[in-house]
């Protein structure tokens, strides 16, 4: 147990375990008036008639019903108004050194173009917007500028292919495109207009592609259609007025991966979402006035959305904005801006840790670090050598570490430490954020009470940043949520509750990963393998790795009727066929080319032997029995890529 730090407690909102328990209890027993309260710190053009209604078992959800808002209002407006001067956004550039800070009246100013720009191309409340940005502020003023108007945003990350990217164009009907010309990742050019032509070659529902200059590349404009934004921008004037929004209408579209089919399109709304990112931004992270708050996530992701932008926005807080990579020009980077910035709050995930981690203290020991306070890691369990590494090398000793746990879903964080109450243990993700009621459950859907136990992790009750719908397909959001255990909203992961009340998250207990803190589906992969001529059938699962926590081991069989001359090129051409189906990010770490799989008599994919193999713990395969072929496992072992 790490105790909490005195000079943290001093100045915290919640200062010691006594005040956040009576605090918790009091959001359980009374949640309407709890969040009542809390919805006060946005500011609403009419005010909310009711707190919550849910109907769980039919995934029917709505928080303020009859409270009217604006998220751009409370991000941007109300804090240009009274603290003009205040930072909001700093960009930190690819190239170290290079800075961008945005004030909330320039912040204001922008937005407010790019809202009469989207407007120009046709844009209204509703309507949804497709972004495909790298990470410079128009990633940030398009979101904000989206939810000025009342239109729904659909960032896709820029790392996404072309056929991923198309896909979710198409899902959600988007009619206006925002890209660049090119991003910068380190070192690397991605050619994102590039990709965007291939993704909207042919589709009418695009009319307007806006391209962001950012490296002034050479790229292909398709006039009446392509549009340089910096033009677009330039006849525009900033003022635009916002559009009132009832609490539960959409603010933004969010794709994520489950454990079958295609990608989903997770929707989130206004005004339960915006309560819930800016009380958790507050607390979780102690956030101060003063604060200079660096989130390292990218915006294409729910991290990135919650504790980049609105969150911390809606908070009036200055955000730092990083487009580059942990390890450019070297694995001290962070600590750079760290320095450079003075930042108190630093967010990311276990795998970039773990990554700098690798390259040796010096490069965190050269910087001074002194600003910092709080240090947050989310998107993957934390190893405990990790966590205490972050602690002790980049914070001192001096800063807290808060293991953040949530999902795209759930739209802010669900567990975690409170740096001024909660003391820490390295590996947990500690204690529920006020108003939250994990439950673990048995298979049989039992709840399993008392601490010292493990189970399935579920949510009771609602909360007002929980996800509303799948876009366009609300069966499919009851059937993965809230059917497997009536009553309770089932997050997928498993979990343990140990002696004392801490939560420690075991990892995923269905068939979707977490690959250096990006969230795949298996199936995904397979789909892609599968929609290669060669491959007849694939089974993806993932495996322990030193940096990306998970990695991808693709077991895939050939086709007969195919001849590969070359295995190693087949397998070459396997990776690049994932890579431009789904993403770079999605590439197998391995691909073994095999003659069986290890199917149960009714057919089904005995998936724990793939994952012993993937990992080479091939000692002990428990029961087999049911294999309609037991010899396979033999066959899969002498064949294996450990
Ligand atoms: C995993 C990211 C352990 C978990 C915000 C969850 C974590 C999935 C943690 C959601 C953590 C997230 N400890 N596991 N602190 N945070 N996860 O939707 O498996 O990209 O279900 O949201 O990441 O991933 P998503």
């Amino acid at each position: 147990m790490i105790p909490v730090k005195p000079h943290i407690a001093k100045r915290a909102h919640v200062h010691s375990l006594a005040h956040y328990e009576g605090l918790y209890r009091e959001s359980i027993a009374n949640p309407a008036g709890f969040w009542s309260t809390q919805a006060e710190a946005l500011t609403w053009f009419h005010p909310p008639e009711s707190v919550h209604q849910a109907r769980i078992e039919e995934g029917e959800i709505a928080w303020f019903s009859g409270g009217k808002l604006n998220a751009c209002y409370n991000c941007v407006d109300r804090h240009a108004e009274t603290q003009p001067d205040k930072v909001a956004i700093v960009w930190a550039a690819n190239e170290p050194g290079e800075y961008r800070k945005i004030t909330y009246a320039e912040l204001a100013r922008e937005v407010g173009r790019m809202a009469n720009v989207l407007k120009s191309h046709g844009v209204r409340r509703g309507d949804r917007v497709a972004i495909y940005l790298p990470m410079i502020p128009e990633v940030a003023f398009a979101m904000l500028a989206c939810a000025r108007i009342g239109a729904v945003h659909s960032v896709v990350f820029a790392g996404f292919s072309a056929e991923a990217l198309r896909e979710r164009i198409l899902d959600a009907d988007c009619a206006v495109v925002l890209t660049a010309d090119e991003g910068l990742r380190g070192p690397k050019r991605i050619p994102l207009k590039e990709t965007v032509d291939d993704a909207v070659e042919g589709l009418s529902v695009v009319r307007s592609v806006l391209v962001a200059k950012r490296t002034g590349a050479e790229v292909a404009m398709t006039p009446g259609r392509d549009y340089w934004l910096a033009e677009e921008l330039a006849k525009e004037r900033a003022t635009c007025p916002v559009e009132w929004m009832d609490a539960e209408d959409p603010l933004f579209v969010l794709y994520t991966s489950g454990s079958t089919g295609k990608p989903k399109g997770v929707l989130h709304t206004t005004g339960g979402y915006m309560v819930y990112t800016a009380f958790t931004h507050r607390h979780v992270f102690d956030i101060h006035d003063d604060d200079v708050y660096f989130c390292a996530a990218d915006a294409g992701w729910i991290t990135g959305h919650s504790y980049i932008v609105y969150g911390p926005l809606a908070n009036g807080t200055t955000t730092v904005m990083f487009e580059s990579v942990p390890n450019y020009p070297d694995c001290g980077r962070y600590w750079q801006v760290v320095d450079d910035l003075e930042v108190s709050v630093f967010y990311t995930a276990p795998t970039a840790i773990r990554a700098v981690m690798r390259a040796g203290d010096e490069f965190v020991t050269r910087a001074s670090r002194k600003s910092l306070r709080i240090l947050g890691t989310v998107g993957e369990p934390i190893n405990p050598e990790v966590w205490t590494w972050y602690h002790d090398v980049v914070g001192n000793g001096q800063a807290a570490v808060i293991d953040t746990w949530w999902q795209t879903e759930t739209g802010g964080i669900m567990i975690a430490p409170l740096p001024g109450a909660t003391p820490a243990k390295p590996g947990s993700a500690t204690l529920p954020m006020f108003g939250i009621r994990p439950v673990l459950v048995d298979d049989e859907g039992t709840e399993i009470k008392g601490n010292g136990v493990s189970g399935n992790l579920c949510l009771a009750g609602s909360w007002p940043g929980q996800s509303r719908t799948i876009l366009g397909d609300h069966q499919r959001f009851r059937s993965t949520y809230f059917t497997r255990f009536p009553g309770y909203y089932f997050t997928g992961d498993g979990c343990r509750r140990d002696e004392d009340g801490y939560y420690w998250i075991t990892g995923r207990v269905d068939d979707v990963i977490n690959v250096a803190g990006h969230r795949l589906g298996t199936a995904e992969i397979e789909s892609a393998l599968v929609a290669h001529e060669a491959a007849a059938e694939a089974a993806v699962v993932g495996f322990p790795h030193e940096i990306k926590g998970t990695g991808i081991y693709a077991f895939v069989i050939i086709r007969d009727d195919f001849s590969a001359e070359d295995p190693k090129a087949l397998v070459g051409a396997l990776r690049d066929q994932v890579r431009r189906v789904i993403s770079p990010i999605a590439t197998p770490d391995a691909i073994q080319i095999v003659s069986g799989l290890p199917k149960t008599r009714s057919g089904k994919i005995m998936r724990r032997i793939l994952r012993q193999i993937a990992a080479g713990k091939t000692d002990d395969f428990g029961d087999i029995s049911t294999l309609a072929d037991p010899t396979i496992v033999e066959a899969l072992i002498a064949s294996s890529e450990r």
